[in-house]
């Protein structure tokens, strides 16, 4: 049974800027209304990740998400939350043009969702993007390291900062999205010291995945650590359960009594005689 929902004040960015160095930030993806029903006791952030392309969508990556599919998606998470600070993800294509671009991406996000954040993909690449939604207003959240925007660029899901000169561009990269005015930074897929010496250095919040336990929060892809991933799950995934299996076993049940005429029974049928109308 989902939770009432009822909260006085929704998180926002700035309760997240705070945290830094605090009580570690939980942080999930949630892309729909009643998993952000179920979520929103139990979490300080809900991202709606483009990774709903992939999760939701069946895309094969992220580059299937489209800025009105995250703004439908992003409306749907609002309406099932009320105290997570709801941030959610620039898709590419939407920002990584011009300064002009990403403010106008971002300022429809806000506008037609209502969420707190958005979050984009890059280091000093897109500083300058970064910078402008933020003096307009618009609190942003980064996220460097392993970026699934770039996937195809890279040749694949490639942990970062293996080599001298690529942990040197992701302190760079880090430094210049705080420098831009970020809340908050997303550290996805690095090497475990990298995003420690992230953390230690940058005065906002990193939020790792497959990044380090030193990171001031952390966060997960929902279908992930539900057990619910039906294709590769990544390595850095903890399942906390297993409904592939119970999704499953019900369907498999339903399908049986459907097939025998158990179901449905006496108590899901509206006999002439019961006087209720309601379903
Ligand atoms: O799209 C997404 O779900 C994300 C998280 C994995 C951080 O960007």
């Amino acid at each position: 049974m989902a939770p009432e929902m009822s909260a006085d004040v929704r998180i926002g960015p700035d309760d997240i800027r705070r945290r830094k160095r605090g009580v570690p930030i939980v942080c999930l993806t949630a892309y729909t209304y009643p998993v952000a029903r179920l979520l929103d006791d139990h979490v300080d952030l809900l991202l709606v990740g483009d990774s709903v392309a992939m999760v939701l969508h069946g895309h094969k990556t992220t580059l299937g998400a489209s800025l009105e599919m995250m703004i439908a998606h992003g409306q749907a998470v609002m309406r099932g939350s009320a105290k997570a600070c709801v941030v959610v993800d620039m898709p590419a294509g939407s920002y990584e043009t011009s300064a002009a671009q990403a403010l106008a991406s971002a300022r429809r996000v806000i506008d037609e969702t209502g969420c707190q954040a958005v979050k984009l993909e890059g280091g000093i690449d897109v500083a300058e993007q970064i910078a402008a939604i933020v003096a307009a207003g618009i609190p942003v959240m980064g996220h460097i390291g392993l970026q699934p925007q770039s996937v195809e660029k890279d040749g694949g899901y490639k942990i970062k900062g293996r080599t001298e000169e690529n942990m040197v561009a992701l302190f760079r990269d880090g430094e210049a999205v705080e420098k831009a005015g970020a809340f908050s930074l997303v550290i996805e897929g690095t090497v475990e010291t990298v995003a420690t010496e992230l953390t230690r250095r940058l005065s906002i919040p990193t939020i790792g995945i497959g990044a380090s336990a030193d990171c001031d929060g952390q966060i997960l892809v929902i279908d992930d650590m539900v057990g619910l991933t039906v294709d590769r799950v990544p390595k850095f995934v903890k399942e906390y359960a297993e409904l592939r299996g119970v999704v499953s076993d019900a369907a498999a049940r339903y399908a049986a009594e459907v097939r025998s005429r158990a179901f449905p029974g006496p108590d899901h049928v509206f006999p002439s005689t019961s006087g209720k109308d309601k379903a």
